[in-house]
């Protein structure tokens, strides 16, 4: 028997679950993960996994729209309305991302209120909030790009009450309003950059950090809240 043959033996043989362990330990890493021993905790300790549900609702309902949602001064207004009335089930969408945004920030203040309460933030789990910190901070950055996307009146003038406070920052503030807007007014091109930032450049930070997040969160092991005697 050739050694080719051989080879082909080999892999018909053990093209199963054990196939794919050997050659990648995928085991190790969902053990890892999803096998590994946990404290018993209470239910705000699940806040965190809340915030993860609804991330992953933002990123499926989020790519959705953007098959309908045209970020042009023209077409952005219509887009909208377009998905949300004759769309079907465009309105569940629309609404799913819509709310989902608030939750988004109610559920990581909430899960970060979890963790000052109960001094998660503490040795050695620092790394950890700062990684939180930023991941609060890209939320908000998702919700301010996000608010001036569907191009109403009241998308306009709270970016143009949102991006004058820039101007505020000593010394630089005239040249970040500029850069924020992309000229002196609200125009195509702010709206086509806050849809850039919103759709590409935050989702992958967002990413990212979330990665960093949950391997620390894995690799440290949660925190149990203290017991009386302790
Ligand atoms: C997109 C936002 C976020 C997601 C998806 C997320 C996700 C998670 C998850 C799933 C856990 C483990 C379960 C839990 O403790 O609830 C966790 C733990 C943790 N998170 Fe977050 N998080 C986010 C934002 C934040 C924020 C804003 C902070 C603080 C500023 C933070 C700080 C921490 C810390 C310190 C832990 C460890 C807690 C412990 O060991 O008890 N996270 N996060």
């Amino acid at each position: 028997m050739s050694i080719d043959d051989r080879t082909d033996e080999v892999l018909d043989e053990t093209l199963d679950a054990e196939w794919m362990d050997q050659r990648t330990g995928w085991r190790g890493v969902w053990n890892g993960i999803f096998l590994r021993m946990i404290p018993k905790v209470n239910w705000s300790f699940t806040l965190g996994s809340a915030t993860l549900f609804v991330v992953v609702n933002q990123f499926i309902t989020g790519i959705l729209l953007t098959i309908y949602y045209v970020p042009s001064p023209q077409d952005a207004y219509d887009t909208v309305l377009y998905i949300t009335n004759e769309l079907p089930a465009g309105w569940l969408i629309r609404g799913m991302h819509h709310w989902g945004a608030t939750a988004m920030v109610a559920l990581a203040i909430l899960h970060m209120l979890r963790v000052i309460y109960y001094g998660a933030y503490k040795f050695p789990r620092e790394v950890t909030w700062i990684s939180g910190v930023m991941l609060l901070l890209i939320t908000f950055g998702f919700g301010f790009t996000g608010y001036l996307l569907p191009w109403d009146q009241k998308a306009y003038w709270a970016t143009t009450v949102g991006t004058k406070i820039l101007e505020v920052t000593p010394v630089v503030g005239e040249s970040l309003l500029r850069i924020a807007r992309g000229g002196d007014q609200l125009s195509a091109v702010t709206l086509s950059r806050f849809f850039g930032i919103h759709v590409w450049v935050l989702p992958a930070v967002l990413l990212s950090i979330l990665g960093i997040h949950l391997y620390l969160v894995i690799r440290i092991g949660i925190s149990a809240p203290a017991k009386r005697e302790e």
